[in-house]
């Protein structure tokens, strides 16, 4: 039984956020949920089905003071999923990314500072340390950050906020760094679920640049049990990183889901690489390990998981991406890098 009472989770209804509500629900009935979710184009409340009696949902912004403030009063810990996530969105947009992570990480933690909130846990990404491609180097939480593109600058400054207010004010702060993460109810602009899905429907499958940047893809019931572990053992004032030990490339990533749905390997188109694009990631999650965690989904497994989770649940994909949100952005995007 955890000794948190009430939680309030923002960014609950996103892919992660949803993956950890569903973990929490299911191991600890007697933890209340509050889901804090504005419903973003990445928010979307099928994504807890089946957890509506669990749960209370309060719609609304992170950066807006007095919603964040109702409905935070009554709950002894935060634990902030809510951001703009998408990197490439960040690279034709940056403005909704400041907004949402750096001023709504600020407003959240204010709130929490002035109503005397016990423990907050910001979620953050291993994006910060930046590009290691041509060393062998694994980040540590020590290292210096050095991001990258405006979405890992949004996060760094987000954390920033967050220890500066453990340091300043004492507020009881913790965070992430979580590595690629896949699994059940991604949204399908992420290269996991953007594949799977063209692949049943025999779209190609663009990858940027020779298909070779790395990335240490983690499952998302892995990375949800490690945020929880962290919210509970982890050590006031220090980041912890989250990875499953993995580095997979691009070309990799494409080949396994092909394999997975019996597909041709000429859906693999090659197209221009992302700007700024960092080629290789990989943290040591030792810390994190020597709380109790570890991973338990090889990458293998996960991916074939995943590959049956959306077979399974095409309604789910096919209604997102016949969508505004998904469509204008492949358009404009893919167009460019085809063009
Ligand atoms: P996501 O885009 O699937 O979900 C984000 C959620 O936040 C959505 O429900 C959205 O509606 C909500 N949201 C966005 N702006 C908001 C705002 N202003 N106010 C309230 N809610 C808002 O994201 P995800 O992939 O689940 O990532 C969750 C967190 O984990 C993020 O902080 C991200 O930086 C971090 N992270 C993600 C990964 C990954 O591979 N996906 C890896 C490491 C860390
Ligand atoms: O490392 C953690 C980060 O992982 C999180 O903080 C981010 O929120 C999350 O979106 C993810 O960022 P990436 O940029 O690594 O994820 P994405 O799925 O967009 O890309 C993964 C790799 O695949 C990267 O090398 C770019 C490549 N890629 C991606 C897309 C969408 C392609 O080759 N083709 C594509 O169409």
């Amino acid at each position: 039984m955890s000794k948190y009472r009430k939680v309030m989770v923002t960014g609950g209804a996103g892919f992660i956020g949803s993956n950890y509500v569903r973990m929490v629900c299911e191991k600890d009935p007697d933890r209340k949920i509050v889901v804090y979710d504005a419903l973003t184009y990445a928010g979307n409340p099928e994504n807890l089905t089946g957890l509506e009696d669990r749960i209370e949902f309060v719609r609304g912004d992170i950066a807006d003071t007095e919603t964040v403030e109702q409905a935070m009063a009554g709950c002894d810990a935060v634990v902030n999923f809510a951001a703009e996530s998408h990197v490439d969105r960040s690279l034709v947009d940056g403005r909704p990314f400041v907004k949402t992570n750096v001023e709504g990480t600020y407003v959240l933690l204010d709130t929490a500072k002035r109503l005397g909130i016990s423990r907050f846990l910001h979620v953050s990404t291993d994006e910060v340390y930046g590009d290691l491609v041509g060393t062998d180097h694994h980040s540590l939480e020590s290292d210096v950050f050095k991001p990258r593109s405006p979405y890992a600058a949004s996060k760094s400054a987000a954390e920033h906020l967050v220890f500066a207010y453990g340091i300043s004010f004492g507020l009881n702060v913790v965070v992430t760094r979580g590595s690629n993460t896949y699994g059940p109810y991604q949204f399908p602009e992420k290269i996991i679920p953007l594949f799977i899905t063209n692949a049943v429907d025999d779209k190609p499958l663009p990858l940027y640049g020779k298909g070779d940047a790395v990335r240490d893809y983690m499952h998302a019931e892995d990375h949800a049990n490690g945020i929880d572990i962290v919210l509970h053992k982890g050590e006031t004032g220090l980041a912890y990183n989250l990875g499953a030990r993995l580095e997979v490339t691009g070309c990799e990533v494409a080949q396994g889901v092909l394999n997975n749905l019996d597909k041709p390997e000429s859906l693999i188109e090659f197209v221009p690489d992302r700007p700024g694009h960092d080629y290789r990631y990989a943290v040591d999650p030792a810390a994190a390990e020597s709380l109790g965690w570890e991973r338990k989904w090889t990458f293998e497994d996960g991916l074939a998981a995943t590959c049956r989770w959306y077979l399974e649940n095409e309604d789910w994909w096919r209604k997102i991406k016949r969508g505004e949100h998904f469509q204008s952005h492949e358009e404009s995007w893919y167009a460019e890098r085809q063009a």
